[in-house]
């Protein structure tokens, strides 16, 4: 086991050893993976960088010492709620991601439905393809979780099966924007109107969609309402870090009404420092990613979203169709943003196998458990990998015909 070494290292032979450990990791910027990451190009790495250097010291919890950080989360709070409609009366926390957010969801519709409606055993009904954060989520805050199968045909929220998981504990329904297994955007709609039917709490993740979504609507891709346009959405979870292209620990969680924050506030005052309140889950953290988001977000604005919405959704369409392309694979049909997967559709081709080969030419590959299968979350930088992807996938798909393998099982971590 490592110890602290006895004396210390020059930096610049630590920096070395730094760059050279890298060497070995699959390169994100080369488009060679499709998960984990979203990066654009090198010159907004650097702002990333920069605005994150030229605050990474500040405490953003310490909003009265740093007023400027306050500034600047409140911008990038105002820029994320008028993109997603929201009301007047709205209001959002900056947290470190979508976990974050989602748990700060959870939380608050828990303690709202306790303060209400006195519901001391909660539940939350949610389709199957919702992010594992929600039972995370859910075994913190000693909340159930149901998950409903979602319909066979469209991976999209069974609406009458949900209903049916709706008790007299029920706190609060999900709807994905998009979900993540498949890229499909959840009825959110139909899933609202049965929160205020019930009385319900409705969260939208919109996690992978949020800083997506309303650019690729404007493009005229068919994105169907998912934010506060849709009456009867309480919550949105959307994230910075994701297509908003932010450096990593920017999340938004966003509250239909400010009023409902009281149930999300954590407040003590049984020490004898005093009193102490936070909304956030973290105490002490970086002003650096707030700072990072604002610059982002400032340095490309609605143009530049625009802009790497298309490229991105162009990528999409070009890998899709070439993959559709090759005997023996099939793309999942719907799918609806950046996400979509592609199975074999030939029982003599194994998929698994595709995959193996696949990353023995170097490509870190998402797999996908139900239906087994290969998950591309992409992004804009897979533009300019896109051609050698399906050059090296029809090899891989040929290799694997003529030697018959067969992959020995899902015995990898699919994620
Ligand atoms: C739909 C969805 N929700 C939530 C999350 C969790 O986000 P994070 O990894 O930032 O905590 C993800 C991550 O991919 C996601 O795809």
């Amino acid at each position: 086991m490592q110890s602290i070494p006895k004396s210390g290292r020059p930096w610049a032979e630590l920096k070395a050893e730094l760059d050279d450990a890298k060497k070995h990791d699959f390169s994100w910027r080369g488009g060679r993976m499709a998960l984990y990451f979203y990066y654009l190009n090198e010159e907004v790495k650097r702002i990333q960088q920069e605005a994150y250097c030229a605050y990474w010291t500040e405490n953003a919890m310490g909003q009265r010492a740093f007023p400027s950080v306050k500034k600047l989360e409140t911008d990038v709070i105002e820029m994320g709620l008028s993109l997603l409609h929201a009301p007047k009366e709205a209001t959002a926390t900056f947290t470190s991601g979508g976990t974050e957010s989602i748990f700060l969801a959870c939380k608050t519709a828990r303690d709202w439905a306790r303060a209400t409606k006195g519901i001391a055993t909660p539940n939350m009904v949610i389709p199957r393809t919702g992010h594992p954060a929600f039972d995370r989520a859910g075994e913190y805050l000693n909340i159930e979780v149901r998950r409903v199968p979602t319909t066979r045909n469209d991976f999209r929220a069974d609406i009458p099966d949900m209903a049916r998981r709706i008790d007299g504990n029920t706190v609060m329904l999900l709807g994905s924007a998009p979900n993540y297994p498949f890229g499909v955007f959840d009825q959110i709609g139909e899933i609202a109107g049965l929160a205020q039917k019930y009385g319900l709490w409705m969260h939208v993740d919109a996690c992978v969609g949020g800083f997506l979504a309303p650019f690729a609507k404007k493009l005229d891709y068919d994105i169907p309402d998912f934010d506060f346009v849709v009456p009867g959405v309480t919550s949105i979870s959307a994230d910075l870090h994701k297509y908003g292209y932010a450096a990593k620990g920017a999340s938004l969680m966003m509250l239909r009404d400010a009023e409902l924050q009281k149930h999300q506030t954590f407040s003590f005052n049984n020490w004898e420092r005093g009193a102490y309140a936070s909304n956030t889950v973290q105490g002490s953290r970086s002003a650096g990613a707030v700072a990072a988001a604002w610059a982002v977000m400032n340095f490309l604005g609605e143009d530049g979203y625009m802009k790497w919405a298309a490229v991105l959704m162009d990528t999409v369409m070009k890998l899709a169709d070439g993959i559709n392309a090759i005997p023996g694979l099939a793309v999942l049909d719907p799918h609806e943003l950046c996400i979509f997967v592609y199975r074999s559709n030939d029982p003599a081709l194994d998929i698994g196998a595709v995959a193996n080969a696949m990353t023995s030419k170097g490509w870190f590959v998402g797999r996908q458990a139900e239906p087994a299968g290969i998950h591309m979350h992409l992004n804009p930088v897979h533009a300019e990998s896109a051609d050698e992807y399906l050059a090296h996938l029809r090899e891989a798909v040929s290799e694997v015909r003529q030697s018959k393998t067969r992959a020995a099982g899902p015995t990898e971590r699919t994620y």
